[in-house]
């Protein structure tokens, strides 16, 4: 059980009133809020430590080198990963997946095909969609059934022409976590590389890349209680020493000459430019803070939530829910339209009872075009969220229905 209250008073964020209401945060999906142990941290490092990494040999240099890197071997632990050098530091889960699609442009050919499902979001679609149109390969879609990806559909796509197989750990919009291990097992049974886009699995539940098995793996930090701008591609390192670098410049080099360069070893080969060291140090301190509380018990304490608020969703006539109905195979989010209100004008309407959550098509245009919606309104929990704040989702919706004379 967590100790919420707590966890509240660690970010300073949630205690504020909104619209005369106090803030209920759900749009946790989109971005989560950072505890003082984050913002502290990075205040420290400009404060103290602040120089550019691995070029001075002066203290500072030396001190912010040591804390950049160390914050590899932090996130090499949290995922489980054999070795700092499978650990890149990107922009977040977008650049990680282009940077996979990029290695598969030079694997690709025609005839070939990458698989992927109708609930990925746009960061898992559009860098394949263009690895296709370049190669000649062609992109193929896993469909759903009652809610959760259809495993049979999947079973019969995945043949030998499938090179590339890049699926969300947990959906953004219908909320269900895909069996990623047993998905791992067919796909490098027909040779396929697995890709596994982790942005809504790796802030909320433990991640094993080696249990997982998986080839590559992307996570963002601002998810994860952690800032903007700083993200991580994890991929084996026999694949890493086989793809090149996607950018060229400072720091990735070992020797350059007037026609030519080559590249530092991994995983600074990947790394042109000069990162963005707070960010990756307040990645480290966000780690530092989940792993204090504990995943498992992260897990534990947002099922306990979604199992409370679901049947009290459900209960409300007039609201459809989207995704799976077995709540075992679902995660923090949660997908919603009631009756044939917009949902900017639900989201709109829930903002003035203090209630924030996300309105719109998720960056999920296929996902919603498969199911025949333009858009939809979404709640997502975190970890300091309560089931107070389920009580004010479930009431706010109530008054919403009961101002638009409950007409749904
Ligand atoms: C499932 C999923 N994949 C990828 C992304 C993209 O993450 P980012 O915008 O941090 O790159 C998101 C963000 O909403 C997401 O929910």
């Amino acid at each position: 059980m967590l100790d919420v209250e707590a966890i509240r008073k660690d970010f300073p964020i949630l205690d504020q009133i909104v619209n005369d209401e106090p803030l209920v945060y759900l749009d946790n999906a989109a971005t989560t809020q950072k505890p003082l142990a984050v913002l502290e941290t990075i205040n420290r490092y400009y404060k103290q430590d602040n120089a550019n990494v691995h070029r001075g040999v002066h203290t500072l240099a030396e001190r912010a080198t040591a804390s950049y890197e160390a914050t590899r071997e932090t996130i090499r632990k949290f995922i489980n990963a054999d070795s700092t050098k499978e650990i890149l530091f990107t922009r977040g889960t977008t650049t990680s997946l282009n940077w996979v699609a990029r290695f598969a442009e030079e694997v690709l050919t025609e005839g070939d095909q990458v698989l992927i499902s109708i609930m990925e979001h746009h960061s898992n679609i559009i860098p394949w969609q263009e690895a296709c149109r370049k190669t000649g390969a062609e992109l193929v879609y896993v469909y759903l059934k009652d809610g959760a990806l259809d495993m049979e559909d999947l079973r019969a796509k995945l043949t030998g022409k499938v090179k590339f197989v890049s699926l969300a750990h947990a959906s953004n919009v219908l909320g269900v976590v895909n069996p990623i291990k047993e998905i791992t097992q067919m796909a490098h049974k027909v040779g396929a590389i697995m890709v596994v886009d982790g942005a809504q699995s790796t802030p909320h539940m433990k991640i094993d890349v080696q249990n997982l098995d998986v080839d590559f793996f992307a996570f963002s930090g601002h998810k994860m209680a952690g800032p903007t701008g700083i993200g991580v591609l994890y991929g084996k390192e026999k694949y890493l020493n086989q793809m090149s670098p996607v950018e060229f410049g400072g720091e990735m080099i070992d020797f350059v000459y007037e026609q030519s360069a080559s590249w530092k070893e991994l995983p600074w080969k990947f790394e042109a430019g000069t990162p963005n060291m707070a960010g990756a140090i307040g990645l480290a301190a966000a780690v530092d803070y989940l792993e204090k509380i504990g995943m498992d018990a992260i897990e534990a304490h947002e099922q306990e939530l979604i199992a409370y608020v679901y049947p009290k969703l459900q209960a409300i006539e007039g609201l459809t829910i989207y995704g799976s109905q077995d709540l075992a195979q679902r995660s923090g989010v949660i997908a919603f339209n009631l009756g044939d209100l917009h949902p900017h004008d639900l989201a709109t309407a829930l903002d003035y009872e203090g209630v924030a959550v996300r309105a719109g098509h998720h960056c999920a245009q296929p996902l919603l075009q498969y199911l025949d919606v333009p858009a939809t309104a979404r709640a997502s929990f975190y970890i300091y969220n309560t089931k107070a704040d389920c009580d004010k989702l479930v009431d706010a919706l109530q008054k919403t229905k009961e101002f638009f004379n409950g007409t749904f």
